[in-house]
């Protein structure tokens, strides 16, 4: 795992975009893992603006989200999918078809992600999966005790992820109690991993993830077993971080990062 850290949200969002978009550029038909969540809204935002600025296309780019609310329509406002296709999908050259999120009206709900991680790995897995962490440590929905090896499967969510989530529903009753989300396993599996984490109220969650001990109890630290997982973090989610000065140290003299600069 490498952690990099930027002053702002918005140099740690522009960061992000900008290996996207590197990724993008070296295979134009990459299989893209995509996340949902507010701090996912900017870098999206400076993804669109590449494409209209500097033709960055998405026309043979495949997606797949990780996740999604069990219950909620397509055009549910709410629904990831509504999401995906108002932050970004219907604002870049992407083609519709390409793009995936697991269906949460879907009858047979273990058919559903039986068939998701077969699509999947019918795409030849993940190229770049992109990552946000929830404040009760979850990568998708993969809540507390998910099992390191877990697949694409249905989840409960916590009352803390109800918490987080519910300002978009009028309040924690109206959150979704469960939602599919892609498995530890299944995430752990593409081929590289980005996660973009910004906030002071992320930085006890991040701190844990990224140096703390391996555990089911907090899914974002199975990243630690990931063979190629850049972190990305602005400042104040890097706070409680034990060694800032060694990532920043990375950032500034690691080859890789230096057309970045
Ligand atoms: C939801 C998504 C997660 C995302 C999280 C963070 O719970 N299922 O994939 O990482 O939100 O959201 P935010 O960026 O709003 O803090």
């Amino acid at each position: 795992m490498e952690v990099i850290i930027r002053d702002t949200r918005e140099q740690a969002a522009a960061l992000a975009a900008a290996v996207i978009a590197k990724a993008l550029r070296d295979k134009p038909n990459l299989v893209l893992g995509l996340a949902t969540g507010r701090t996912m809204e900017t870098l999206y935002q400076l993804l669109v603006d590449k494409h209209r600025n500097e033709g960055l296309s998405f026309a043979a780019v495949r997606t797949f989200n990780l996740d999604e609310y069990i219950g909620l329509e397509a055009r549910d406002p709410h629904s990831y999918r509504y999401y995906m296709n108002h932050h970004l999908f219907s604002r870049v050259d992407i083609d519709i078809t390409n793009t995936h999120l697991p269906n949460g009206m879907a009858e047979d709900i273990a058919s559903e992600c039986a068939a998701y991680e077969y699509k999947i790995r019918s795409y030849g897995g993940i190229d770049l999966q992109l990552l946000g962490i929830g404040i009760s440590g979850h990568i998708g929905f993969n809540e507390p005790l998910s099992a390191m090896l877990s697949r694409t499967r249905a989840k409960a969510l916590t009352p803390q992820t109800q918490h987080q989530n519910a300002q978009f529903f009028g309040g924690p009753d109206g959150v979704p109690k469960r939602a599919i989300t892609m498995g530890v396993g299944t995430i752990l599996d593409s081929k590289r991993c980005l996660v973009l984490v910004t906030g002071a109220e992320k930085a006890d969650v991040i701190a844990k993830a990224v140096e703390g001990p391996v555990t089911s109890m907090i899914s974002a630290t199975a990243l630690q077993l990931h063979a190629r997982c850049t972190v990305i973090v602005d400042s104040a989610a890097a706070s409680r971080l034990e060694n800032q000065e060694y990532y920043r140290w990375i950032f500034d003299n690691e080859p890789e990062w230096q057309d970045f600069d």
